[in-house]
């Protein structure tokens, strides 16, 4: 069996009196993509923030290639790009990828990184530029860009697709089936289903802080007797609703 990437066993997150994740149970073997979908509020960001120990968990554990998660080890393998991404104001596009390289010990190639920027269908003039004068999806670029140009085994994106026009979002695709050909771990957060059919093996459902389903797209289909994926979510998590 292909080792863990990420597992977690029984975590119970409470903010508060609310429990906002309850015995969450979820091996994410190295090598694969799993896309993580839930409606707002769900608790998908608060589980990338335990398994990121952003936040301190209330039981269980995790682990990351086999590491428990606060030991900042764990996390040396991983890429992560926040649901909202704010880079220090003051930067310029070319700065804020060479001092998140920098973090890795790893020197931004001038090639690599112009190369990376055609590819999301982001300008390289924005190299020169400060980030605060960039839109909304061209922030959001310069941040996938940073996060795949540091090649990391564990990819984590919370909502990657947010902002981007449609040429940038097949772009996206086209970069993430490529970080999985390259053997690497995808696990990501999104509204778009369809993106989680095209881009994702495995995919799970996070409903009320609970995992109601995981497995393939085309088994939650089949499982929850819909005529699509959107379908079958809201049948899915329907039945959580009325059951
Ligand atoms: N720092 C916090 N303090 C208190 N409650 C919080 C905090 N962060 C999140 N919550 C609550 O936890 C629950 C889950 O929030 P979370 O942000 O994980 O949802 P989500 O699935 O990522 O939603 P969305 O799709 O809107 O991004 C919500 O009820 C939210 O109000
Ligand atoms: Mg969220």
């Amino acid at each position: 069996m292909a080792q863990a990437a990420v597992r977690f066993d029984q975590v119970r997150k409470n903010y508060g009196r609310q429990t906002v994740l309850q015995g969450i149970e979820l091996d994410i073997a190295a090598g694969t993509s799993f896309g993580l979908v839930g409606i707002n509020g769900a608790g998908k960001t608060t589980l990338i923030k335990c398994l990121l120990d952003f936040c301190h968990i209330d039981a269980g554990c995790i682990e990351i290639f086999g590491t428990r998660h606060s030991d900042s080890r764990a996390r040396a393998r991983i890429a992560f790009l926040p649901e909202r991404f704010m880079p220090p104001y003051f930067l310029t596009g070319r700065d804020f990828i060479g001092y998140m390289l920098a973090l890795d010990e790893r020197a931004a190639e001038a090639d690599k990184v112009r190369a990376m920027f055609a590819a999301l269908d982001l300008d390289a003039d924005a190299l020169d530029k400060p980030v605060r004068s960039f839109s909304k999806g061209m922030t959001q670029k310069l941040g996938l860009a940073a996060c795949l140009l540091s090649e990391p085994d564990l990819l984590i994106l919370d909502e990657p697709m947010s902002g981007l026009d449609p040429l940038a979002r097949a772009g996206v695709k086209r970069l993430l089936r490529q970080m999985r050909e390259q053997g690497r771990t995808l696990f990501f957060t999104s509204h778009s289903l369809s993106d989680v059919e095209e881009i994702c093996e495995h995919m799970v459902v996070l409903h009320r802080g609970r995992l109601l389903f995981c497995g393939s797209p085309r088994a939650l289909v089949h499982e929850h007797a819909g005529e699509s994926l959107e379908q079958a979510f809201l049948n899915c998590i329907g039945s959580d609703a009325h059951g």
